[in-house]
């Protein structure tokens, strides 16, 4: 079949059609129900850890106890960077957004690490192991060195999430802010065909070192349209400031059909299930460490939008929540996307593994809409 005399139908953005077999997650967007290989997100969410939510989407099973100790403690033993990579983020520029930078930390990473022999299976555990246990390394070291402060090595007695929070603060982490970070991790780790997980498979099928497959999806999460709407619906709370001028400034954005970040979703018509975990949280958090007004700010959007847009099927989705909670967290505004991206590695790799066993590249087809065969006038006839 040529491309340039075929002209299949062109569906913009891919909207719609099947661009793998995946059993890794499922959505139902009416019934606002998410699954991670067949388990509720609910459920994970409120009787797992991160770490047992990667090794299911990776393995497609939850471990057994014996399976998650091993697991659990190679990502503890692997969470060091080496030094040649702090030295490298102390010379980036401290104004780098903290995804311009992890996603060069994790192509760096892959110049120390084997990644080329992408089907042998002790490259793959490798690549598994140093990707989710060093990328929150690589994230809290930049967020310190861009402030004057040095890196923190990682502890080893510590969880992921807990463990992330020393990183950042060197405090002691609470334990209650330390399990709310760990369900947002959980919350963020796959969503099945979204434009970075795409990314990534595209990657992988071209057999490239899993390095370059999570980098550049990486670069994709990066963009405003993906990952940084959570970022977007905190400067709106912080905009508006006090919860008597929701009505106004809300009311007047939906008068004039502006789009409230943290709501709507391309596949949910219904509350997304995360932001529903993510409300719960919220509130065991400020119960825990005080009230924030942002989150009465931000209850009074959703009974807003609720009220004139809900007939659309217009709901919070994830990042409606997800930035309050960060910021409580204490983790810098412009640092959400890459703590979104810390969880994702998890999908991404797993998306990684499936694309692999049964690896065709991807190639599509294209619409050509450009000039017919035309004669070409050699330069000095040019005028
Ligand atoms: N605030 C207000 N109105 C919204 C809205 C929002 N966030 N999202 C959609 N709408 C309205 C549209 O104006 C449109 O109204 P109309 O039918 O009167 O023209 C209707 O709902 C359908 O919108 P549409 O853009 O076709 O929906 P979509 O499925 O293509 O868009 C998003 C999904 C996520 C792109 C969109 O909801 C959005 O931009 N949300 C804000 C950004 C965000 O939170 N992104 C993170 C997603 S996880």
């Amino acid at each position: 079949m040529s491309e340039t005399t075929t002209k299949p139908a062109f569906v913009n953005g891919l909207e719609g059609i099947p661009a793998a077999e995946s059993g890794v997650s499922s959505i139902n967007g009416q019934l606002g129900k998410l699954y991670y290989r067949g388990y509720a997100i609910e459920d994970l969410a409120e009787h797992c850890t991160f770490e047992e939510v990667a090794w299911l989407l990776l393995y497609g099973e939850l471990p057994s106890q014996s399976q998650l100790a091993t697991f659990d403690g190679q990502l503890r033993q692997h969470r060091r960077l080496k030094y040649n990579i702090v030295d490298m983020l102390k010379h980036v520029p401290v104004t780098a957004h903290p995804m311009a930078v992890l996603q060069t930390g994790i192509g760096a990473l892959g110049m120390f690490y084997p990644g080329r022999e992408v089907q042998k299976p002790e490259v793959q555990q490798s690549a598994v192991i140093n990707l989710i246990s060093k990328v929150p390394t690589l994230v809290a070291a930049f967020l310190r060195l861009r402030e004057g402060n040095s890196a923190i090595t990682p502890r080893d007695d510590l969880g992921l999430a807990a463990n992330f929070l020393y990183m950042l603060t060197e405090r002691e982490p609470d334990p209650v802010a330390a399990r709310v970070l760990d369900v947002c991790l959980i919350l963020h780790a796959e969503h099945t065909m979204n434009a970075s997980t795409f990314t990534s498979r595209v990657v992988a099928s071209t057999l490239a070192d899993p390095y370059a497959v999570v980098s550049s999806a990486v670069g994709s999460l990066s963009g405003p349209l993906h990952g940084g709407a959570n970022e977007q619906v905190l400067y709106l709370l912080d905009s508006i400031g006090s919860v008597d001028r929701v009505d106004e400034v809300v009311g007047g954005m939906i008068d004039r059909k502006d789009k409230i970040m943290g709501m709507g979703h391309r596949v949910y018509k219904t509350k997304d299930p995360r932001a529903k975990v993510l409300q719960k949280l919220a509130t065991r958090l400020f119960d825990h460490l005080g009230t924030d007004e942002r989150y009465e700010i931000a209850r009074r959007i959703e009974t807003l939008a609720t009220e004139r847009l809900g007939s659309k099927g217009i709901y919070p989705n994830v990042d409606f929540y997800s930035g309050i909670v960060y910021s409580k967290l204490e983790i810098p505004t412009d640092a959400f996307t890459a703590i979104f991206g810390i969880s994702r590695v998890a999908g991404w790799l797993a998306h990684w593994l499936e694309q692999l066993d049964g690896n065709r590249i991807f190639r599509p087809t294209q619409v050509y809409n450009g000039a017919a065969h035309r004669e070409l006038t050699p330069m000095h006839q040019r005028g």
